[in-house]
């Protein structure tokens, strides 16, 4: 058996999103979704199996964390479950942006530890199973196995709910720039909020709607139509934080400079620089772009006094194994 193995992670964004589940143990949606992955938000795990060790320990950016670690914990049970193995754990974890601010750390953490985790307890996966257990860590982990843009099946079990690559990273060179607005850490997780999503009286039409526009979302970007493709980005984030505000309890992500972030994207859009936004269950905002127009919109963000800084990401592969372990 191999014990010691390390992964990198991609996170990923969301351009039609996943929200709510039908079976909160295994984390299957309630719709179906499409990502892109990010060059520039990486998780590096490394996880060893050890008869030796008596515990698991789980470090995640130098600290302890216990409730994430528990999270982790979880997590490897399901691993040494697969692998038939009892043998306890040490997992070392960086991440190369700040975690739990709605950066999508869970996605590009749980894909690094299953991928890791998996090759460590010596199990060989398909990329098919890699990102049916990465599913169960965190739902949207299991879009930043496959390469480049992903399409999650929306599934009703647990084995025909996994993510799938629509187009390798190279198909289209599009620019997502993370306006980071705060660091502040959200007050409700994701895995919280999805279990509000049905208190919305509006996530009924919502998932109504999710068929049809899976449909356009896959065709705009196969046509590279970034026009259609960023409109529709656009409503669809808007349509993810109306379900937010309606819920029961209300979840209020954006904060002021957030919403002068909306408000700009659209003047600049009028102006002639094509640029959308997208958002997730946080207060910063993705901004959408063509690499022609890459350089003046990091300029023009970069001016603003709401950015503390911007993390450019382009199309990236999945997650991927790495022999340059964390310890
Ligand atoms: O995978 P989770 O539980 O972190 O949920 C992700 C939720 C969104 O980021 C808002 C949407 C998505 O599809 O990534």
């Amino acid at each position: 058996m191999r014990n010691k193995a390390t992964a990198i992670a991609p996170s990923n964004i969301a351009f039609i999103k996943y929200w709510g589940v039908k079976d909160e143990i295994l984390r299957l949606p309630k719709n179906g979704s499409i990502s892109m992955n990010l060059s520039n938000l990486l998780t590096t795990t490394t996880v060893e199996f050890n008869p030796d060790f008596y515990q698991d320990t789980v470090t995640i950016d130098t600290v302890i964390d216990i409730v994430s670690g528990n999270r982790v914990i979880k997590h490897l049970d399901r691993i040494r479950s697969l692998a038939k193995i009892k043998y306890k754990a040490k997992v070392v974890t960086v991440n190369n942006f700040p975690t739990s601010t709605g950066l999508s750390s869970s996605a590009s953490g749980f894909a690094a530890l299953t991928l890791a985790g998996a090759r460590a307890a010596g199990l060989d996966l398909s990329e098919k199973e890699l990102s049916i257990l990465a599913r169960q860590g965190s739902g949207s982990a299991c879009r930043s196995i496959p390469d480049g843009f992903v399409e999650w099946l929306d599934g009703d079990t647990s084995e025909t709910s996994y993510a799938v690559s629509l187009h390798p990273k190279s198909y289209w060179d599009i620019v997502d720039i993370v306006a980071v607005v705060s660091k502040t850490k959200k007050e409700i997780s994701s895995t919280d909020g999805h279990k509000l999503a049905t208190t919305s009286p509006f996530f009924e039409k919502r998932l109504e709607l999710n068929k049809e526009k899976m449909i356009l979302m896959k065709q705009y970007i196969k046509d590279k139509n970034f026009s259609a493709f960023g409109e529709l980005a656009e409503s669809e984030a808007l349509e993810l934080h109306a379900i937010y505000l309606t819920s029961h309890p209300s979840l209020i992500y954006l904060l002021p400079a957030s919403l002068r972030l909306l408000h700009l994207a659209k003047k600049w859009r009028q102006e002639g620089l094509e640029v959308y936004f997208t958002l997730n269950t946080g207060q910063d905002v993705h901004i959408l772009c063509q690499k022609k127009d890459e350089k003046e919109v990091v300029q023009k963000l970069l001016k603003l006094k709401e950015v503390q800084n911007i993390i450019t990401n382009y199309p990236s592969d999945g997650a991927k194994l790495s022999n340059k372990h964390v310890f």
